[in-house]
């Protein structure tokens, strides 16, 4: 029997207060399904997920399928250029209404008995249902959608945080990079037989990346301790300016101190001297975005909400987001994005665009699912962190913070 029973709130109550400050997390919070369900209710209906950038939905009709957990949601472009998000459920008996992962759609027919709903996610046709029947309360529930600048956002809940706040303070560190004109030129899911939050924890640090990831570790300094990483960021704070990239550090990551909005983060970081991009050989791998007129040896780094991160260089951006799947398997979906006008086999070639994320999360995949084993075993405890794991630490921090939120 699972150490936390179902209503024993206490027991929860209990495990986290027994969680040793500076450790990683206790063993239940991994393996045990009900402390699953209850972040599913806590924290993963209640926080906005990027869901797509507002390219790949650029026509009315034009649909994409965002499934996280439980949950499925249809995002779609609206007759009237709006977005909107419904439940991915029927109204008759409950089916999965649309199969496809994404395309183009008049309207939707739920493939077990053929209702149709408009892509407004009205029900427009029922067969043979009697005379009674009252097709306008049926339509798809609505799902909260959101958008900042040009990236895409939803939430399982029908009040979610603001995200006013997020789009103010973020405005013109995006602006740079023009997220809002980019365009997703490639995307790949990656399926982590592992707990989200080991996927989410892995993201979070880069104490692993020496070892890891010897492609990343080249060129980025973010596997330096804090002090050494300053010390070669010289070079990048002397070009930023000519490089028309200002400088910005936003923390609004701690949902405690803005309570009811997302979470938000932007700060930038030099690479090393020799390297202008995140790409094979550190040279431009797309044209560059926005106002940025150079390479000033840096990247952004911008995180929104727990599960969405995005790492911005001066000529393409990388999107990161970590669901989960159920209590044991997540999903990790990466987008790659370049300027709206780029062609591709012309001004960038999808291979060598997507070759440094791809194979450092193919690398990070394989380590997490290590993780995880090891984390299953009876032989497990709770480990310190290092001070490179700081955001872990705050991560895990902000999990059992949530988990106690009714
Ligand atoms: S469940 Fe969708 S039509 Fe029956
Ligand atoms: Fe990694």
């Amino acid at each position: 029997m699972s150490a936390v029973m179902k209503g024993e709130e206490r027991s929860v109550a209990e495990l986290i207060a027994s969680q040793k400050p500076g450790y990683s997390l206790n063993q239940l919070f991994y393996t045990d399904p009900e402390i699953y369900d209850l972040e599913i209710k806590r924290i993963v209906n209640r926080n906005w997920i990027l869901a797509g950038h507002v390219s790949q939905l650029s026509e009315p009709g034009d649909f994409k399928v965002l499934n996280v957990g439980q949950e499925s949601a249809i995002i779609v472009r609206g007759k009237d250029g709006d977005l909107k998000a419904f439940a991915n459920v029927c109204r008759h008996r409950g089916s999965l209404v649309c199969l496809e992962k994404h395309g183009h759609a008049e309207k939707f027919t739920c493939p077990y008995h053929g209702w149709m709903y408009d892509i407004d996610g009205s029900l427009t046709a029922a067969r043979n249902m009697n005379d009674k029947f009252d097709k306008s309360s049926h339509g798809l529930k609505p799902v909260s959608i959101g958008e900042i600048h040009g990236l895409i956002f939803v939430c399982f809940d029908e009040n979610p945080p603001s995200l006013e706040g997020a789009i103010r303070d973020l405005e013109e560190p995006m602006g740079m990079f023009d997220f809002e004109n980019l365009k997703v030129a490639a995307q790949k899911s990656y399926a982590i037989p592992a707990n989200w939050k080991l996927a989410i924890e892995n993201y979070a640090e880069c104490y692993h990346c020496a070892t890891a990831h010897p492609e990343y570790a080249q060129m980025h300094t973010m596997m330096l301790d804090a002090e050494k990483r300053e010390r070669a960021s010289g070079h990048m704070y002397e070009r930023m300016e000519a490089c028309g990239v200002k400088a910005f550090d936003i923390d609004h990551v701690d949902t405690e101190a803005r309570p009811g909005e997302i979470g938000f983060g932007y700060s930038r970081t030099a690479m090393f001297s020799k390297y202008e991009t995140g790409s094979r050989d550190g040279k431009p791998v797309a044209p560059l975005l926005g106002t940025i007129t150079g390479y000033d040896g840096g990247h952004a780094d911008l995180s929104f909400g727990p599960f969405s991160y995005v790492l911005a260089y001066n000529d393409h951006v990388v999107c990161y987001v970590f669901t989960p799947i159920d209590h044991n398997n997540s999903n990790c979906e990466v987008y790659w994005l370049v300027r709206g006008d780029a062609v591709e086999g012309e001004d960038y070639h999808e291979g060598e665009l997507t070759w440094l994320w791809d194979i450092t999360t193919q690398a990070d995949k394989e380590i997490i699912v290590n993780n995880s084993k090891g984390v299953h075993s009876k032989y497990y405890e709770p480990g310190p962190f290092s001070g490179m794991e700081r955001l872990e630490r705050r991560f895990t921090e902000w999990v059992l913070q949530e988990l106690q939120r009714p």
